[in-house]
């Protein structure tokens, strides 16, 4: 006996195993689509009727039939078809219910194989949208860290060692640059995978007339059909190309994790979090954990890890469709799932730490962080870079010997070591003038910096009013990043 359930069950006799039709079925992950399958099962109709394979009626009856599910569907999908193995055949027996043999018709030239691919396009499209928010939401948080602290010194480090003095603002800015990389790569994947696989059929192309460009109109994909059905069918770079730029944000969060959790430190002290964003400890009444951050480090761990399943996922597979390819999303939806609530968090956690002005501005002042200042005050007074660079050393050694600052160093002890150095050092290595030095642009003197703070608030303002998405994209397009340097 064949199995009237399955719809492809004519050729077989017995069931399927227990444990294989478990293992098999994709619902509980893919009912995810089961919007936009709804979409394609209603342009699909409309290009049949198009193609003379449907009526205008037949057209009108799904339309109603798909309507009224999607309507059902708004508080969620019900899980009440234990007899669906993936999120088409689930739909198609909801049409059945409703429509009865029209409901069948609508697979006519068709294969679930064109369908997951068209299906997963129109998600991937709306996702890569909400993640481009939610970045921008992200920068949004640091950009205004930014702008509050454009002048506030804090040290500034390489090789976790006291480098040179930064600003605040200057450190936010720098995790923006990144991030606002990161959406631009989302936007880019976007444009590479906006064309419609539909009509491709199994692997072949479809065998009925349809116009595969009002389809690909129809369901707003601005490059039109995809331009060979094999490819359309099988390629999953478009997902890859997402989960890489999920996975370099993730690695961009990540970073900014670790900083804030070492500057949320009782060594560094510089920030705390509130209480919105911290967590405490079941045994030890003292503490107060960044577990934002740290939750958002480790998500990074997770993402990276599927990101490289997807890849691996692909490499051994023939073209055209293998049901490996069924995995995909399950990958997929847990990476850009993890992203979205990553940049969230990350954002919340911005929001919520508070920088210790006057530790961190201190701080700044502590250390040595002015010694490079004091060897290029050296080769203002016309030494050679490499001899002042010793120099400067050997004085960074005597103030070590005499528990001092440079700035510091008593008069003598300047004009024996420093006999080329006829200024003031208390003033001219303060935080302030060694900040104000890095005057150049991309440099953290903190009128640059608020100035790169204002073009990002532009920046940002021009995202929100929808400026510039396809213009970005645009290579003779202008570069809205590109704001005019006015020196
Ligand atoms: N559920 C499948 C997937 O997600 C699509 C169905 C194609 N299945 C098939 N046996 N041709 O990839």
């Amino acid at each position: 006996m064949s199995d009237p359930e399955k719809m492809w069950g004519a050729r077989f006799q017995g069931s399927l195993d227990e444990t294989f039709a478990r293992y098999q079925d994709s619902l509980r992950f893919d009912i995810a689509l089961a919007f936009e399958d709804l979409e394609t099962n209603l342009a699909w109709s409309e290009a049949l009727t198009a193609a003379g394979v449907l009526g205008d009626d037949d057209l009108q009856q799904i339309d109603a039939a798909i309507r009224e599910l999607a309507e059902q569907w708004c508080e969620g999908v019900p899980d009440d078809d234990p007899g669906a193995e993936d999120v088409h055949s689930y739909v198609e027996r909801k049409l059945v219910q409703k429509l009865g043999d029209l409901g069948k018709r609508i697979h006519t030239g068709r294969s679930r194989n064109d369908q997951v691919a068209t299906d997963v396009r129109l998600w991937l499209r709306q996702a890569a949208i909400d993640l481009v928010e939610q970045l921008e939401r992200l920068i949004a948080a640091l950009v205004d860290k930014a702008a509050a602290h454009a002048a506030d010194p804090m040290p500034g480090y390489t090789h976790l060692q006291r480098a040179q003095p930064i600003t605040i603002g200057h450190h936010a800015l720098a995790h923006v640059e990144a991030l606002g990389r990161d959406r631009e790569r989302l936007l880019d994947a976007t444009a590479r995978f906006d064309r419609c696989p539909l009509g491709s059929g199994a692997l072949a192309g479809t065998a009925f007339p349809v116009d595969r460009d009002a389809l690909a109109a129809r369901l707003e994909f601005h490059g039109g059909p995809t331009r060979n059905s094999l490819d359309a069918t099988a390629a999953r770079d478009h997902l890859c190309e997402v989960a890489f730029a999920c996975a370099m944000a993730m690695t961009h969060l990540s970073r900014l994790a670790e900083d804030y959790i070492f500057f949320n430190s009782q060594e560094a002290a510089f920030l705390s979090f509130g209480d919105a964003v911290s967590t405490g400890s079941s045994l030890m009444p003292q503490k107060r954990n960044p577990d934002a951050m740290e939750l958002v480090r480790g998500k990074a761990a997770k993402v990276q890890g599927l990101m490289q399943s997807l890849m691996v996922l692909l490499k051994g597979l023939p073209l055209g469709y293998d049901r490996d390819l069924q995995i995909d999303k399950e990958l997929l939806f847990q990476i850009v799932g993890d992203t979205g609530d990553s940049i969230a968090v990350a954002a919340l956690a911005v929001e919520h730490a508070r920088f210790d002005v006057a530790r961190c501005a201190a701080e700044a002042e502590r250390g040595f962080l002015n010694a490079t200042d004091l060897a290029d005050l050296l080769v203002q007074a016309g030494v050679p870079f490499r001899e002042a660079h010793g120099t400067a050393g050997a004085a960074v050694n005597r103030a070590v010997e005499l528990g001092c600052e440079l700035q510091d160093l008593p008069h003598d002890e300047q004009r024996r070591l420093l006999p080329q150095l006829d200024v003031d050092l208390r003033e001219e290595l303060t935080a302030a003038r060694v900040l104000a030095r890095r005057d150049v642009v991309g440099g953290t003197a903190p009128h640059r910096v608020q100035k790169e703070a204002e073009r990002w608030q532009i920046v940002l303002q021009e995202w929100g009013e929808g400026y510039g998405e396809l213009e970005e994209l645009d290579p003779d397009g202008e570069d809205p990043l590109a704001v005019a340097d006015d020196d």
